[in-house]
């Protein structure tokens, strides 16, 4: 009897409640891009609910069978560079049971081996938790023969060795979850310091592929707050400290575009976003921080019907963004001035060097840039507008099977735990 309580409560029980997708849409050829979404009730209780008020009009609750589903397709990418082990082991514990982790670690090697304390904190946690876990170094000697040999060149630097950059790990995510066949990509940064926080990022990532009516969909993550200590006081402000800037120049290019002021995107640095298998292999990734608000221009350059194109199967069906504002506090490592600034450049440049800016925005973003290196005393490197950023090819000129084969015969790092 209580299992079959257990079972009517697993099926009937309702979990994130909120707003459509429809109250807004911002279309730009085939890619519809959605307004904000507000999540009303983390926990939204059992259905169906007699209540005053019809919130079915207006929200959308999902069930954990819902996203359970979901989750049985996910892979959640962690790319990792030498972070607090203790970080890492909270992400780990935020992430929902069904998915596959998995971890792209380009974490030193000497004086200090990290990434093997890495492997055994990886260890040690799974004696606790049943979890699927796969673990990559980005610096394997024997993977970057193998993108040699599948001819993804563009991973690779001069020296034909795997380039840093976080893109380039999540590259290397999104290649390991299609070797076990996952129709769904997350991505999760591993210095997040709110296990919960990281819990309600998977199951964003989960809603919106559930409100998805095409296979081609990427589901973006804006905090509500990125809590800071400002003399002595705790504040939540909501903008992070390059977002602000990305959103107002990917706003103006769509304004440009429709001939509408707009202010649709809130999201043009969601280092915690997701997208369907069916497009990551699809698109290019530009190396590095630069790869969030690219993620916009390429998905643009490619389906907005700006520029030629030779993905009429995919315009057909259409591709949508999702953008979901998570109710729990982002609290994550803070990395210096320098850092943020790089950060910035590299974001920014991104949106200025596609084919689909337009001159008054070039100048504008170019002016940006030079300001931001008089603030900084000149101090950072010159700023080469003319640089253009390093693009890797979309994933599905690979081979997917030669690829796993030559993984799991050939890798020294690659760990199933
Ligand atoms: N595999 C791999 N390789 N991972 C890396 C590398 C690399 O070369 N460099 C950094 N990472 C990992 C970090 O360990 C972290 O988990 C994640 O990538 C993000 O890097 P951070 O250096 O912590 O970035 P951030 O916190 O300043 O910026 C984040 O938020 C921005 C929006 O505010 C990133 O997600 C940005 O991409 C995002 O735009």
């Amino acid at each position: 009897m209580y299992l079959i309580y257990k079972l009517i409560y697993i099926i009937e029980c309702e979990y994130m409640r909120l707003d459509y997708p429809s109250r807004h849409t911002e279309r730009i050829g085939a890619v519809s891009i959605h307004e904000l979404q507000k999540i009303y009730e983390l926990d939204s209780g059992e259905m169906p609910r007699t209540s005053a008020h019809n919130h079915e009009q207006s929200t959308r609750a999902y069930s954990y069978q819902e996203l359970s589903s979901i989750f049985r397709e996910l892979a959640i990418v962690i790319p990792l560079k030498n972070e607090k082990i203790g970080l890492l082991e909270g992400v780990l514990s935020g992430i929902p049971n069904e998915c596959l982790i998995i971890i792209v670690s380009n974490s030193e090697r000497a004086p200090v081996d990290r990434f093997s304390m890495e492997v055994e904190m990886i260890r040690q946690y799974s004696q606790f938790a049943d979890k699927k876990i796969m673990v990559i170094h980005q610096k394997d000697n024997e993977l970057a023969k193998i993108f040699k040999k599948v001819k993804y060149t563009s991973i690779l630097d001069s020296k034909s060795h795997i380039r840093n950059g976080k893109a380039e790990g999540m590259v290397i995510g999104i290649l390991l979850a299609k070797m076990q066949k996952k129709k769904y990509i997350g991505f999760i940064d591993s210095d997040n310091y709110f296990p919960g926080a990281v819990n309600e990022y998977v199951k964003i990532f989960a809603v919106g592929f559930k409100m998805a009516t095409t296979p081609y969909s990427n589901v973006r993550v804006s905090w509500r707050s990125k809590p800071k200590i400002v003399n002595n006081k705790l504040q939540f402000p909501k903008w992070g400290r390059i977002s602000e800037y990305s959103n107002k120049y990917l706003n103006a290019l769509i304004s440009n575009i429709t001939g509408y002021e707009s202010e649709i995107i809130s999201t043009g640095n969601a280092g915690e976003h997701a997208l369907s298998m069916t497009l990551a292999e699809n698109l290019n990734y530009s190396s590095g921080y630069s790869v969030e608000p690219y993620e916009f221009i390429n998905i643009l350059e490619k389906f907005g019907g700006l520029l030629p194109t030779d993905s009429s199967n995919i315009i057909e069906k259409g591709i949508e963004i999702f953008q979901i504002e998570s109710r729990n506090p982002h609290f994550h490592e803070e990395k210096g001035a320098d850092h943020l600034t790089g950060m910035m450049q590299a974001s920014l440049l991104a949106i200025n060097n596609s084919k689909i800016c337009n001159i008054e925005l070039t100048k504008e973003i170019k002016n940006h840039l030079l300001m931001l290196q008089i603030k900084q005393n000149y101090k950072s490197p010159k700023i080469n507008l003319q640089k253009r950023h390093h693009i890797m090819d979309p994933i599905k000129v690979i081979s997917i099977e030669d690829f796993a084969d030559l993984v799991i015969k050939n890798s020294k790092t690659f760990l199933k735990i």
